[in-house]
């Protein structure tokens, strides 16, 4: 005898709530398709004849990168705000209305003539999840946030003011785009003048995640199309003044110049024997360097240049700066200039969360991904936001381990099945307990 279920009976076990593992079974989709031509949508503000992207901080290309992904956030349902630091934060709600925010996102600014995955990846891939959340219906007990950083290649700036370090030598610093990080906030909408407003305290956020590209290549090497970021090297920036005296270059002897140039050029290269002939992974670079009055026949008068240190141990940062600093007062001696330093940004090295570093390791074997744990080279706002709550970070690999460049590419395949662990990870810290303790 057919059995024929009466209707409310059926109707109510679509209303019987999923357990967790019934609801991962059933995860939301995300589209692939979309995410790569959102992804390819992005890269095309700021693009530049190498076929890079430029948006510095508060540039024209920055605004329209931001509200192209403003346009985005709305179009998949979340409420939209800036906050005083200038970060864009789209809101979900969440069944629990108590419940801190479980927080995704990342960057839209980039260094010039960068790539087009770098923090792009992360917000562009937030919002595929979002999206899949709402297409599949699904409602999370936690409220999202999809938080969108201001100026990360700066220096952290906009995670930096949600812990409240947006003090006035930071504000007062002129940004990539040649406004002042102050000028720049005010451009996208923020306030300045108010930055405690940005301040979240701990506990806000229930947990962090975001999606990145590794900029490394030990990924794409090893063929593993997922990492998992056990921490972050801690950053130190300096910007370096030498100044000698501007003169003829024709009639100048060399035994009587006090050539700013020349004295940078010594500088560089103690600073690179000092950092290369320590054991260990640390890295230290000279990226920006402007000589005055820059004319052909003028001996440079001035420097401005930036030394920038990271290693995992800040002890190590601050050991090799001092080493480099007194070869620095040797080569003033020697080159009749003066040298000096003035710091502008420090980043402890950050640990992720061992809990969310798991919830990861699972959702990439949930779907059949092998991962690997390694750490971060290049800095991110997750150092910032791990100092009010617990941070996860997942890599997808960086072919041929190019990144900050025109040729920095990742793999369509590797960008969705990035964006599945995210969505996957992001599900069971919802289901989970962690709440920030
Ligand atoms: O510089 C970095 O490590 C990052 O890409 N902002
Ligand atoms: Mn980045
Ligand atoms: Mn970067």
């Amino acid at each position: 005898m057919k059995r024929s279920w009466p209707l409310f009976v059926v109707l109510n076990l679509a209303l019987v709530p999923l357990t967790l593992s019934e609801r991962l079974q059933e995860s939301p989709r995300i589209r692939a398709e979309r995410l790569r031509a959102r992804l390819e949508a992005l890269g095309e503000i700021g693009r530049t004849p190498e076929g890079g992207v430029s948006r510095p901080a508060f540039s024209d290309s920055d605004i329209r990168g931001r509200n192209y992904v403003i346009g985005l956030m709305k179009e998949s349902g979340l409420e939209v705000r800036t906050d005083p630091a200038g970060n864009i934060i789209g809101r979900r709600a969440g069944k629990d209305k108590d419940a801190p925010p479980i927080a995704i996102g990342s960057h839209l600014d980039t260094v010039p003539n960068g790539g087009k995955y770098d923090g792009a990846l992360g917000v562009i891939a937030a919002l595929e999840c979002v999206q899949a959340l709402e297409e599949g219906g699904f409602e999370t007990r936690h409220p999202l946030e999809v938080v969108i950083f201001v100026d990360e290649e700066g220096g952290l700036i906009g995670s930096r003011g949600m812990i409240g370090e947006l003090d006035g030598k930071t504000l007062d610093h002129v940004s990539q785009s040649g406004k002042t990080v102050r000028e720049g906030i005010t451009a996208l909408g923020g306030n300045p003048d108010h930055p405690e407003g940005a301040r979240r305290a701990k506990r806000d956020i229930a947990a962090y995640l975001e999606l990145h590209i590794e900029q490394g290549g030990i990924l794409d090497s090893r063929k593993i199309p997922i990492g998992i970021v056990e921490g972050i090297v801690g950053i130190a920036r300096w910007d370096v003044t030498i100044e000698g005296s501007a003169n003829h270059a024709g009639t100048t002897p060399m035994d009587q110049r006090r050539d700013a140039l020349l004295a940078a050029a010594r500088l560089i290269l103690e600073a690179n024997r000092i950092v290369t002939e320590e054991p260990g992974s640390q890295v230290g670079t000279v990226g920006r360097i402007q000589a005055e009055p820059g004319a052909v026949n003028v001996i440079p008068g001035k420097v401005d240049m930036s030394l920038e240190l990271r290693d995992i141990s800040m002890d190590k940062v601050r050991s090799l700066f001092s080493r480099i600093r007194a070869e620095g007062q040797r080569v003033e001696r020697e080159t009749n200039t003066g040298i000096s330093f003035t710091a502008i940004e420090e980043t402890p090295p950050t640990s992720t969360d061992a809990r969310l570093r798991d919830l990861i390791r699972e959702s990439a074997a949930d779907l059949g991904l092998s991962s690997l744990d390694l750490p971060s080279g290049a800095g991110h706002d997750g150092q910032s936001v791990a100092r009010i709550a617990p941070i996860a970070m997942i890599f997808i690999p960086s072919v041929g381990g190019i990144s900050h460049s025109p040729k920095e590419f990742s793999r369509p395949e590797d960008i969705a099945d990035g964006t599945r662990v995210l969505l996957r990870t992001l599900l069971k810290v919802d289901g989970a307990n962690l709440d920030n303790p």
